[in-house]
């Protein structure tokens, strides 16, 4: 059933520039600062596209935001398109979501202009995001400060409903939230307070040495990673010492959560009882998680080579959702302009 917006219909938002009345607005982002992997891909990836086609869905990828972090413009390039083909070999139809690059839209600085006149301090300064950023060595600049404020005007350009990530951005959807609160305390009913969908099960997918896989960790195993690579990363997982005739501990165990993660409930299972009763190596259990990971991106890899033969189609895609996203934001920011009294 279609939900109308509750909303003043003067402050109708794009639902109507797009001509149709939609149920949920599912929008994500994500940076393209290096190859995607298999945290990406199951912390969001998987949750976004699974999503696809229960509503309106967006997905936008982050090319400004990855400026807090890549400063060559080749690499930059390559990344965008990159992840485009990632996302689009992981099952992502342009026929049912809106795909673009975020600066194909920059009428986002304008909103994120609007919503930083209104955003305390003290609020980017609790972003665990920036800190952890700024520890690890980036720069204490400007743009990583408020990365979160430009990552709200994204989600309510779009007057996104559900927005699907990795534990690691909830912060930043509570963020977003706030500052719509506050946008709304002082104009009206501008904004709707979006929800973050975060599934417990990929929350937080543990990269090959136990901490969250990152990027930043090195410690990442790559949806594009050729067989060797792949294998090698998946034997390198790190594991304890436990002798193969002992059982194994199952606590906090890698193995264990990629293949939760995963979803595969067979292997889980077989796993699972494998390390109770002992006798099986670590070595054999990884072979069985490896040839799990690797069958099931299989159908990745088949669409990514043919994906790859067209990189035109690749930009047409990326050209037509930029056209759909600028009509959806020019909407919004007719009702925010009207709202903060900077349109007549
Ligand atoms: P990275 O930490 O590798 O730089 P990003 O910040 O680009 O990853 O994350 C892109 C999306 O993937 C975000 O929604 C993030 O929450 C999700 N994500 C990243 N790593 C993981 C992980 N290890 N487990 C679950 N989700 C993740
Ligand atoms: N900050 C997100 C990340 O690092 C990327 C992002 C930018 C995003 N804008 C967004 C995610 C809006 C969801 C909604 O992964």
């Amino acid at each position: 059933m279609e939900r109308p917006l509750r909303r003043p219909k003067n402050l109708l938002a794009s639902s109507a520039a797009l001509g149709q009345p939609y149920a949920m607005r599912v929008l994500t982002g994500i940076q393209p600062s290096g190859r995607t992997h298999i945290g990406n891909y199951l912390g969001m990836i998987r949750p976004t596209l699974e999503l696809q086609g229960r509503g309106e869905s967006y997905v936008f990828i982050a090319d400004y935001h990855a400026l807090t972090s890549v400063s060559d413009p080749a690499a930059l390039r390559a990344h965008i398109t990159e992840m485009a083909v990632d996302f689009l070999a992981s099952g992502l139809d342009p026929g049912q979501t809106v795909f673009f690059r975020q600066s194909a839209v920059p009428e986002v600085h304008e909103l994120a202009w609007y919503l930083s006149t209104l955003t305390p301090m003290g609020l980017l300064e609790r972003c665990h995001s920036y800190k952890d950023k700024t520890a690890r060595g980036l720069p204490a600049n400007h743009g990583l400060f408020a990365y979160p404020v430009l990552m709200a005007a994204d989600i309510l350009l779009y007057d996104a409903d559900k927005v699907p990530v990795g534990k690691d951005q909830k912060q930043h959807l509570e963020v977003a939230r706030d500052i719509a609160q506050k946008f709304n305390d002082a104009f009206g009913p501008v904004f709707k307070l979006p929800d973050p969908v975060i599934r417990a099960e990929v929350a937080t997918v543990p990269g090959t040495d136990g901490q969250k896989m990152s990027k930043s960790y090195q410690n990442t195993i790559d949806l594009a990673d050729s067989e060797p690579a792949f294998r090698k990363k998946v034997m390198g997982i790190k594991t304890d010492s436990t002798p193969v005739d002992q059982p194994k501990p199952q606590d906090n165990s890698t193995l264990l959560l990629l293949a939760e993660a995963l979803g595969d409930a067979g292997l889980l299972d077989r796993l699972r009882s494998q390390m109770a009763a002992g006798g099986t190596g670590y070595g054999d259990l990884k072979k069985q998680l490896f040839q799990a990971l690797w069958d099931h991106f299989a159908d990745f890899r088949r669409r990514r080579e043919d994906i790859l033969r067209e990189p035109a189609r690749v930009e047409q895609v990326l050209a037509d959702g930029a056209a759909r996203a600028r009509q959806a934001a020019a909407a919004t920011l007719a009702r925010v302009r009207a709202a903060v009294g900077i349109a007549p």
